[in-house]
């Protein structure tokens, strides 16, 4: 039922305030619920499975800070070790012995990581990783997915996902067509396309990036055979597979996409998750690769607050927490349930939808499907899905704010909130 006392009026005041210091209101563009419409509510406090926002209302999270809170929020074993890691200072500048820590917990984990470079954001490590794929290789050409998104640098800006593809951006100003022009691109789950794309331009791709399983165009799992594809043909044209599993990593499985699916790239990014909601970001791979880093090698790359104790700590609880029995069944289990679910009210309520989960990763598009790529997520009734997310919101639950992202659950979730979830979409659905 919609709350009689669903009042936004101190999340408006303060998001016109906003509007007028910083562009669209925020720091990140699709907070501004651009696509979905209505005003974005401007969140006080967060713990476990839930928010709260400014005005005292309170929903049930599903975007879990956009992947990070895999632990639920305010985790008490994260928060304590966070004080005890503050008191001895935020930033080092300098070694610290929680990289150590956190880097070997990633090396275990992660089956092509044998060396690991922390930086601040998913964006910096896959800029990173871009030079260092084009610094091995010694060639400049780049193959990426239409709708994966690999960050806001300038050479992924090209048919990118994520905001790019929620404001229906094709490409963004700024962005010198020089910086772009060795960036290849290829429908998602489309092997014949890559081949064309490696056929006609032989020796001169360093590699091919993607995202496992797509979380930036909606969630869009890899068709069988595509990541095995990927591989041979990286391999038989002499070019870097790298999986950027800033979304996927520790997320699907504890060893990430390429844990799950048995596909082991060269290097791969991560993000969110190992840095336990501090900002964190790492690429790592095979070693030959990744001794041409500075200072062990020529490639370099550098950053002020990487690595620092307080990230590291977070990212260390967050893993150990990860790495108990039952986890992972645990969150496939209610992702499951909550999934399945909403498809079957779609069903039932007689609106056309699709989608499906790995793990904690979910999605669902207004769409009859199959969707295999960006182009079939671009079908999807976009006005439905913006009166679902509102129906959503006003009953107490916080969708992620476009059909062109996924959905997270945590270890915080419970059967009764999944249960929740289902009671008020079936009263959104049965109205749209
Ligand atoms: C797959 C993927 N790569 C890279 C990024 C960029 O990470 P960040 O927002 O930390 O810069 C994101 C962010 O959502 C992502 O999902």
């Amino acid at each position: 039922m919609v709350t009689t006392t669903f009042n936004t009026t101190k999340s408006e005041e303060i998001f016109a305030a906003a509007q007028k210091l910083m562009p669209g209101g925020v720091s990140s563009p699709v907070r501004a619920f651009k696509s979905v419409g209505g005003q974005p509510i401007v969140f006080d406090r967060v713990e476990g499975a839930y928010v709260w926002d400014v005005d005292g209302n309170q929903y049930i999270d599903y975007v879990g800070t956009w992947g990070p809170a895999i632990c639920g929020h305010t985790h008490p074993e994260v928060i304590a070790a966070l004080h005890d890691a503050l008191n001895k200072g935020t930033s080092f500048g300098a070694p610290c012995y929680q990289e150590n820590v956190l880097a070997e917990m990633v090396i275990d984990a992660v089956p092509c990581i044998e060396m690991v470079r922390f930086v601040n954001s998913g964006t910096e490590a896959c800029m990173a990783v871009l030079r260092l794929m084009r610094a091995f290789t010694g060639r400049e050409k780049l193959i990426k997915f239409e709708g994966c998104y690999h960050g806001h640098a300038d050479m992924f800006l090209v048919k990118a996902g994520s905001g790019v593809a929620t404001l229906g951006l094709p490409d963004s100003p700024g962005v010198p067509k020089s910086t772009t022009a060795n960036t290849l691109t290829a429908p998602y789950n489309d092997l014949e396309a890559v081949k064309t794309l490696f056929e006609q331009n032989p020796d001169e791709i360093a590699g091919v990036i993607l995202e496992p399983v797509v979380g930036n165009a909606g969630f869009i799992p890899p068709d069988a055979g595509f990541l095995e594809g990927l591989r041979v043909l990286t391999q038989e044209y002499g070019a870097l597979l790298v999986f950027d599993e800033v979304m996927t990593g520790f997320r699907i499985a504890y060893g990430g996409a390429q844990e799950k699916f048995g596909v082991t790239p060269d290097l791969t990014t991560l993000g969110k998750v190992i840095g336990g909601g501090l900002p964190v970001g790492a690429y790592g791979g095979r070693r030959d690769i990744m001794e041409m880093v500075a200072p062990a090698g020529p490639m370099y790359q550098a950053g002020t607050l990487s690595g620092n104790p307080l990230a590291m700590t977070a990212g260390i609880k967050t893993l150990e927490l990860l790495n108990k029995s039952g986890t992972y069944e645990y969150l496939d289990k209610i992702t499951k349930k909550l999934s399945q679910g909403l498809l079957k009210i779609a069903k039932e309520t007689g609106n056309e939808a699709c989608g499906g989960q790995i793990s904690a990763m979910f999605g669902l598009f207004f769409n009859p499907g199959p969707v295999h790529n960006y182009e079939d997520a671009k079908k999807s009734d976009l006005s439905k899905f913006a009166r679902f997310h509102r129906g959503m919101l006003e009953r107490g639950v916080y969708l992620a704010p476009s059909q062109f992202e996924a959905g997270f659950t945590s270890l915080a979730h419970t059967d009764e909130d999944i249960d929740r979830t289902l009671a008020m979409a079936h009263e959104v659905m049965s109205s749209l």
